[in-house]
């Protein structure tokens, strides 16, 4: 069996800083390990809030707002795992990738129309996150992509770092400052920076979406659309 695992990383951040350093040392490993790979950076890209209009879909397209998200729509569909990365803002996400986390609605509902299960299903989803300072929001960061992987059927992914179990974090104050954040990982007994943690994450997002992939094929076992109906019966 040929198996192809295609990678998708997202950076959140508007500018290619940090956050793209560690997306694309996450997406490199995936890459060593035999993955494809393809990234994505939110700088400087229009993406609109979503308006909740709920006219989506919109003929061959996800979403009537034509905008850099009908590019996004299909490479999140192409990836079979996918690592997104953000700066903390205020202690969330950016602006620019909550919109295009929230405009993945569209996604569901159209395969809700189509009587399709949850597009985005099974995909395996790694988490990155940068902030200023430790302990300056990177677990909250972590924890809203991981809520939308849930939220979208998808299956997130952990490591087993100093600093937390949620994903790879990274500390920084300059535009190329993320290697200074050093942690020590008593796994290996020796410290290991921002950039190993991502790599560890793109290793482990690559091992698992091959499992699950490889998985997939052999058993043709598929989440059914609508989840709940046989269960509605035994459960009024
Ligand atoms: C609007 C804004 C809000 C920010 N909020 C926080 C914050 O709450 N905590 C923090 O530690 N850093 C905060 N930062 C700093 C960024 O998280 C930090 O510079 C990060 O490295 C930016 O990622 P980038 O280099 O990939 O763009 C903020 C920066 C901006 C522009």
């Amino acid at each position: 069996m040929t198996l192809i695992v295609k990678i998708l990383g997202i950076s959140g951040s508007p500018r290619r800083a940090n956050t793209e350093i560690l997306v694309k040392a996450a997406l490199s490993e995936a890459e060593n390990s035999g993955a494809e790979i393809e990234y994505v950076s939110l700088a400087g890209k229009i993406i609109n809030p979503c308006k909740h209009c709920d006219l989506c879909p919109v003929d061959k397209s996800f979403c009537i707002q034509i905008d850099a998200m009908q590019e996004i729509y299909e490479k999140l569909l192409a990836a079979d795992g996918i690592i997104i990365g953000s700066p903390v803002y205020v202690g969330s996400v950016t602006a620019q990738l909550k919109a295009t986390m929230d405009r993945c609605r569209a996604l569901d509902r159209k395969a809700s129309k189509e009587n399709k299960a949850k597009p985005l299903r099974l995909k395996v989803g790694g988490a990155i996150a940068v902030a200023s300072g430790r302990h300056a929001g990177q677990e909250d960061v972590l924890h809203t992509i991981r809520t939308f992987f849930s939220h979208m059927d998808m299956i997130p992914v952990g490591i087993t770092a100093p600093h937390t179990q949620l994903g790879a974090t990274g500390i920084t104050h300059r535009k190329d400052g993320v290697r200074k954040d050093e942690w020590f990982h008593w796994n290996i007994g020796k410290m290991i920076n921002s950039i190993d943690m991502a790599r560890m994450l793109g290793r482990k997002v690559f091992i698992l979406t091959a499992i699950v992939k490889a998985g997939r094929e052999i058993t043709k076992l598929d989440f059914p659309r609508p989840y709940c109906l046989e269960l509605s019966d035994t459960i009024v």
